[in-house]
């Protein structure tokens, strides 16, 4: 019968350090199996378990990884650029290979997921999903209260209508914009549509997911809290209940 591989050396592929190291790990009692602490000489088996050190989901080989980055202007969404310049996947250490849930475009800023989840990226980007994506967008003068309701009730641009968004006014020509749909470069080109072009955009928040202190450039895995309630956000009821410890 197979028994799993031992804890500390799946750790150690999944770049927790040496086998020692992750020994350590697991008697300090920082590594849970399936919700549980784990002990020294427990095996596991990486397409069953669910194994999390210090909370966050450990990405083991078969398993999934969910990364949250805080993409920096003049970097690249894609997963390799023939002009040879930086791409986001330049900022994410995994050990396995993730690609970016949709696009910001090169001069946006802000979070951004990567992950190896086909399913959950699919789910994510489906325009059927609705996800709200909140903006702050710098744009050049200060719109009036009836661009803004424009920008909340839909503009025309030539792929279509807009679907209604929330938009508010945070401070003289910076908006606050709640959309759900994916289109390209769809906030510049609403903002453009009633006067006011961007001057600077930043994304601050995928559906459940926000995080004011990633600094820009940096990344950090999602914890198992935020992969269930994006999973939630999108409908993946099966998989939310695989991801619950028994
Ligand atoms: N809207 C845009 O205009 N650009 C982005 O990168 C994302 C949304």
């Amino acid at each position: 019968m197979d028994e799993g591989e031992r804890l500390q050396k799946t750790l150690a592929r999944a770049g927790f350090g040496s086998r020692r190291s992750c020994e350590i790990l697991i008697t300090e009692g920082r590594v849970t199996i399936d919700g549980r602490v784990a002990e020294l000489g427990n095996r596991v088996k990486t397409d069953e378990n669910i194994i999390c050190v210090d909370g966050t989901l450990a990405p083991t080989a078969q398993s999934t990884v969910y990364y949250l980055l805080n993409k920096p202007d003049g970097v690249v969404t894609t997963a390799s650029d023939p002009q040879g310049r930086a791409t986001v996947l330049d900022l994410v250490e995994s050990p396995v290979r993730v690609f970016p849930v949709g696009r910001l475009d090169m001069n946006t800023e802000g979070l951004l997921i990567l992950t190896n989840d086909g399913r959950l990226a699919h789910l994510l980007t489906h325009p059927s999903s609705g996800i709200a994506k909140e903006y702050l967008a710098r744009v050049e003068g200060d719109p009036s209260p009836a661009a803004i309701r424009r920008l909340r009730e839909g503009v025309e641009l030539d792929d279509g209508m807009t679907s209604p968004a929330q938009v508010s006014r945070v401070s003289e020509g910076l908006l606050r914009i709640v959309i759900h749909e994916g289109r390209n470069r769809q906030v510049r080109r609403m903002c453009t549509a009633v006067g006011h072009d961007v001057t600077r955009l930043v994304r601050t928040r995928i559906g459940p997911l926000q995080d004011a202190t990633l600094t820009p450039g940096s990344s950090r895995q999602l914890s198992l809290g935020e992969v269930r309630k994006l999973m939630e956000a999108v409908g993946m009821t099966d998989e939310i209940a695989s991801t619950m410890p028994s």
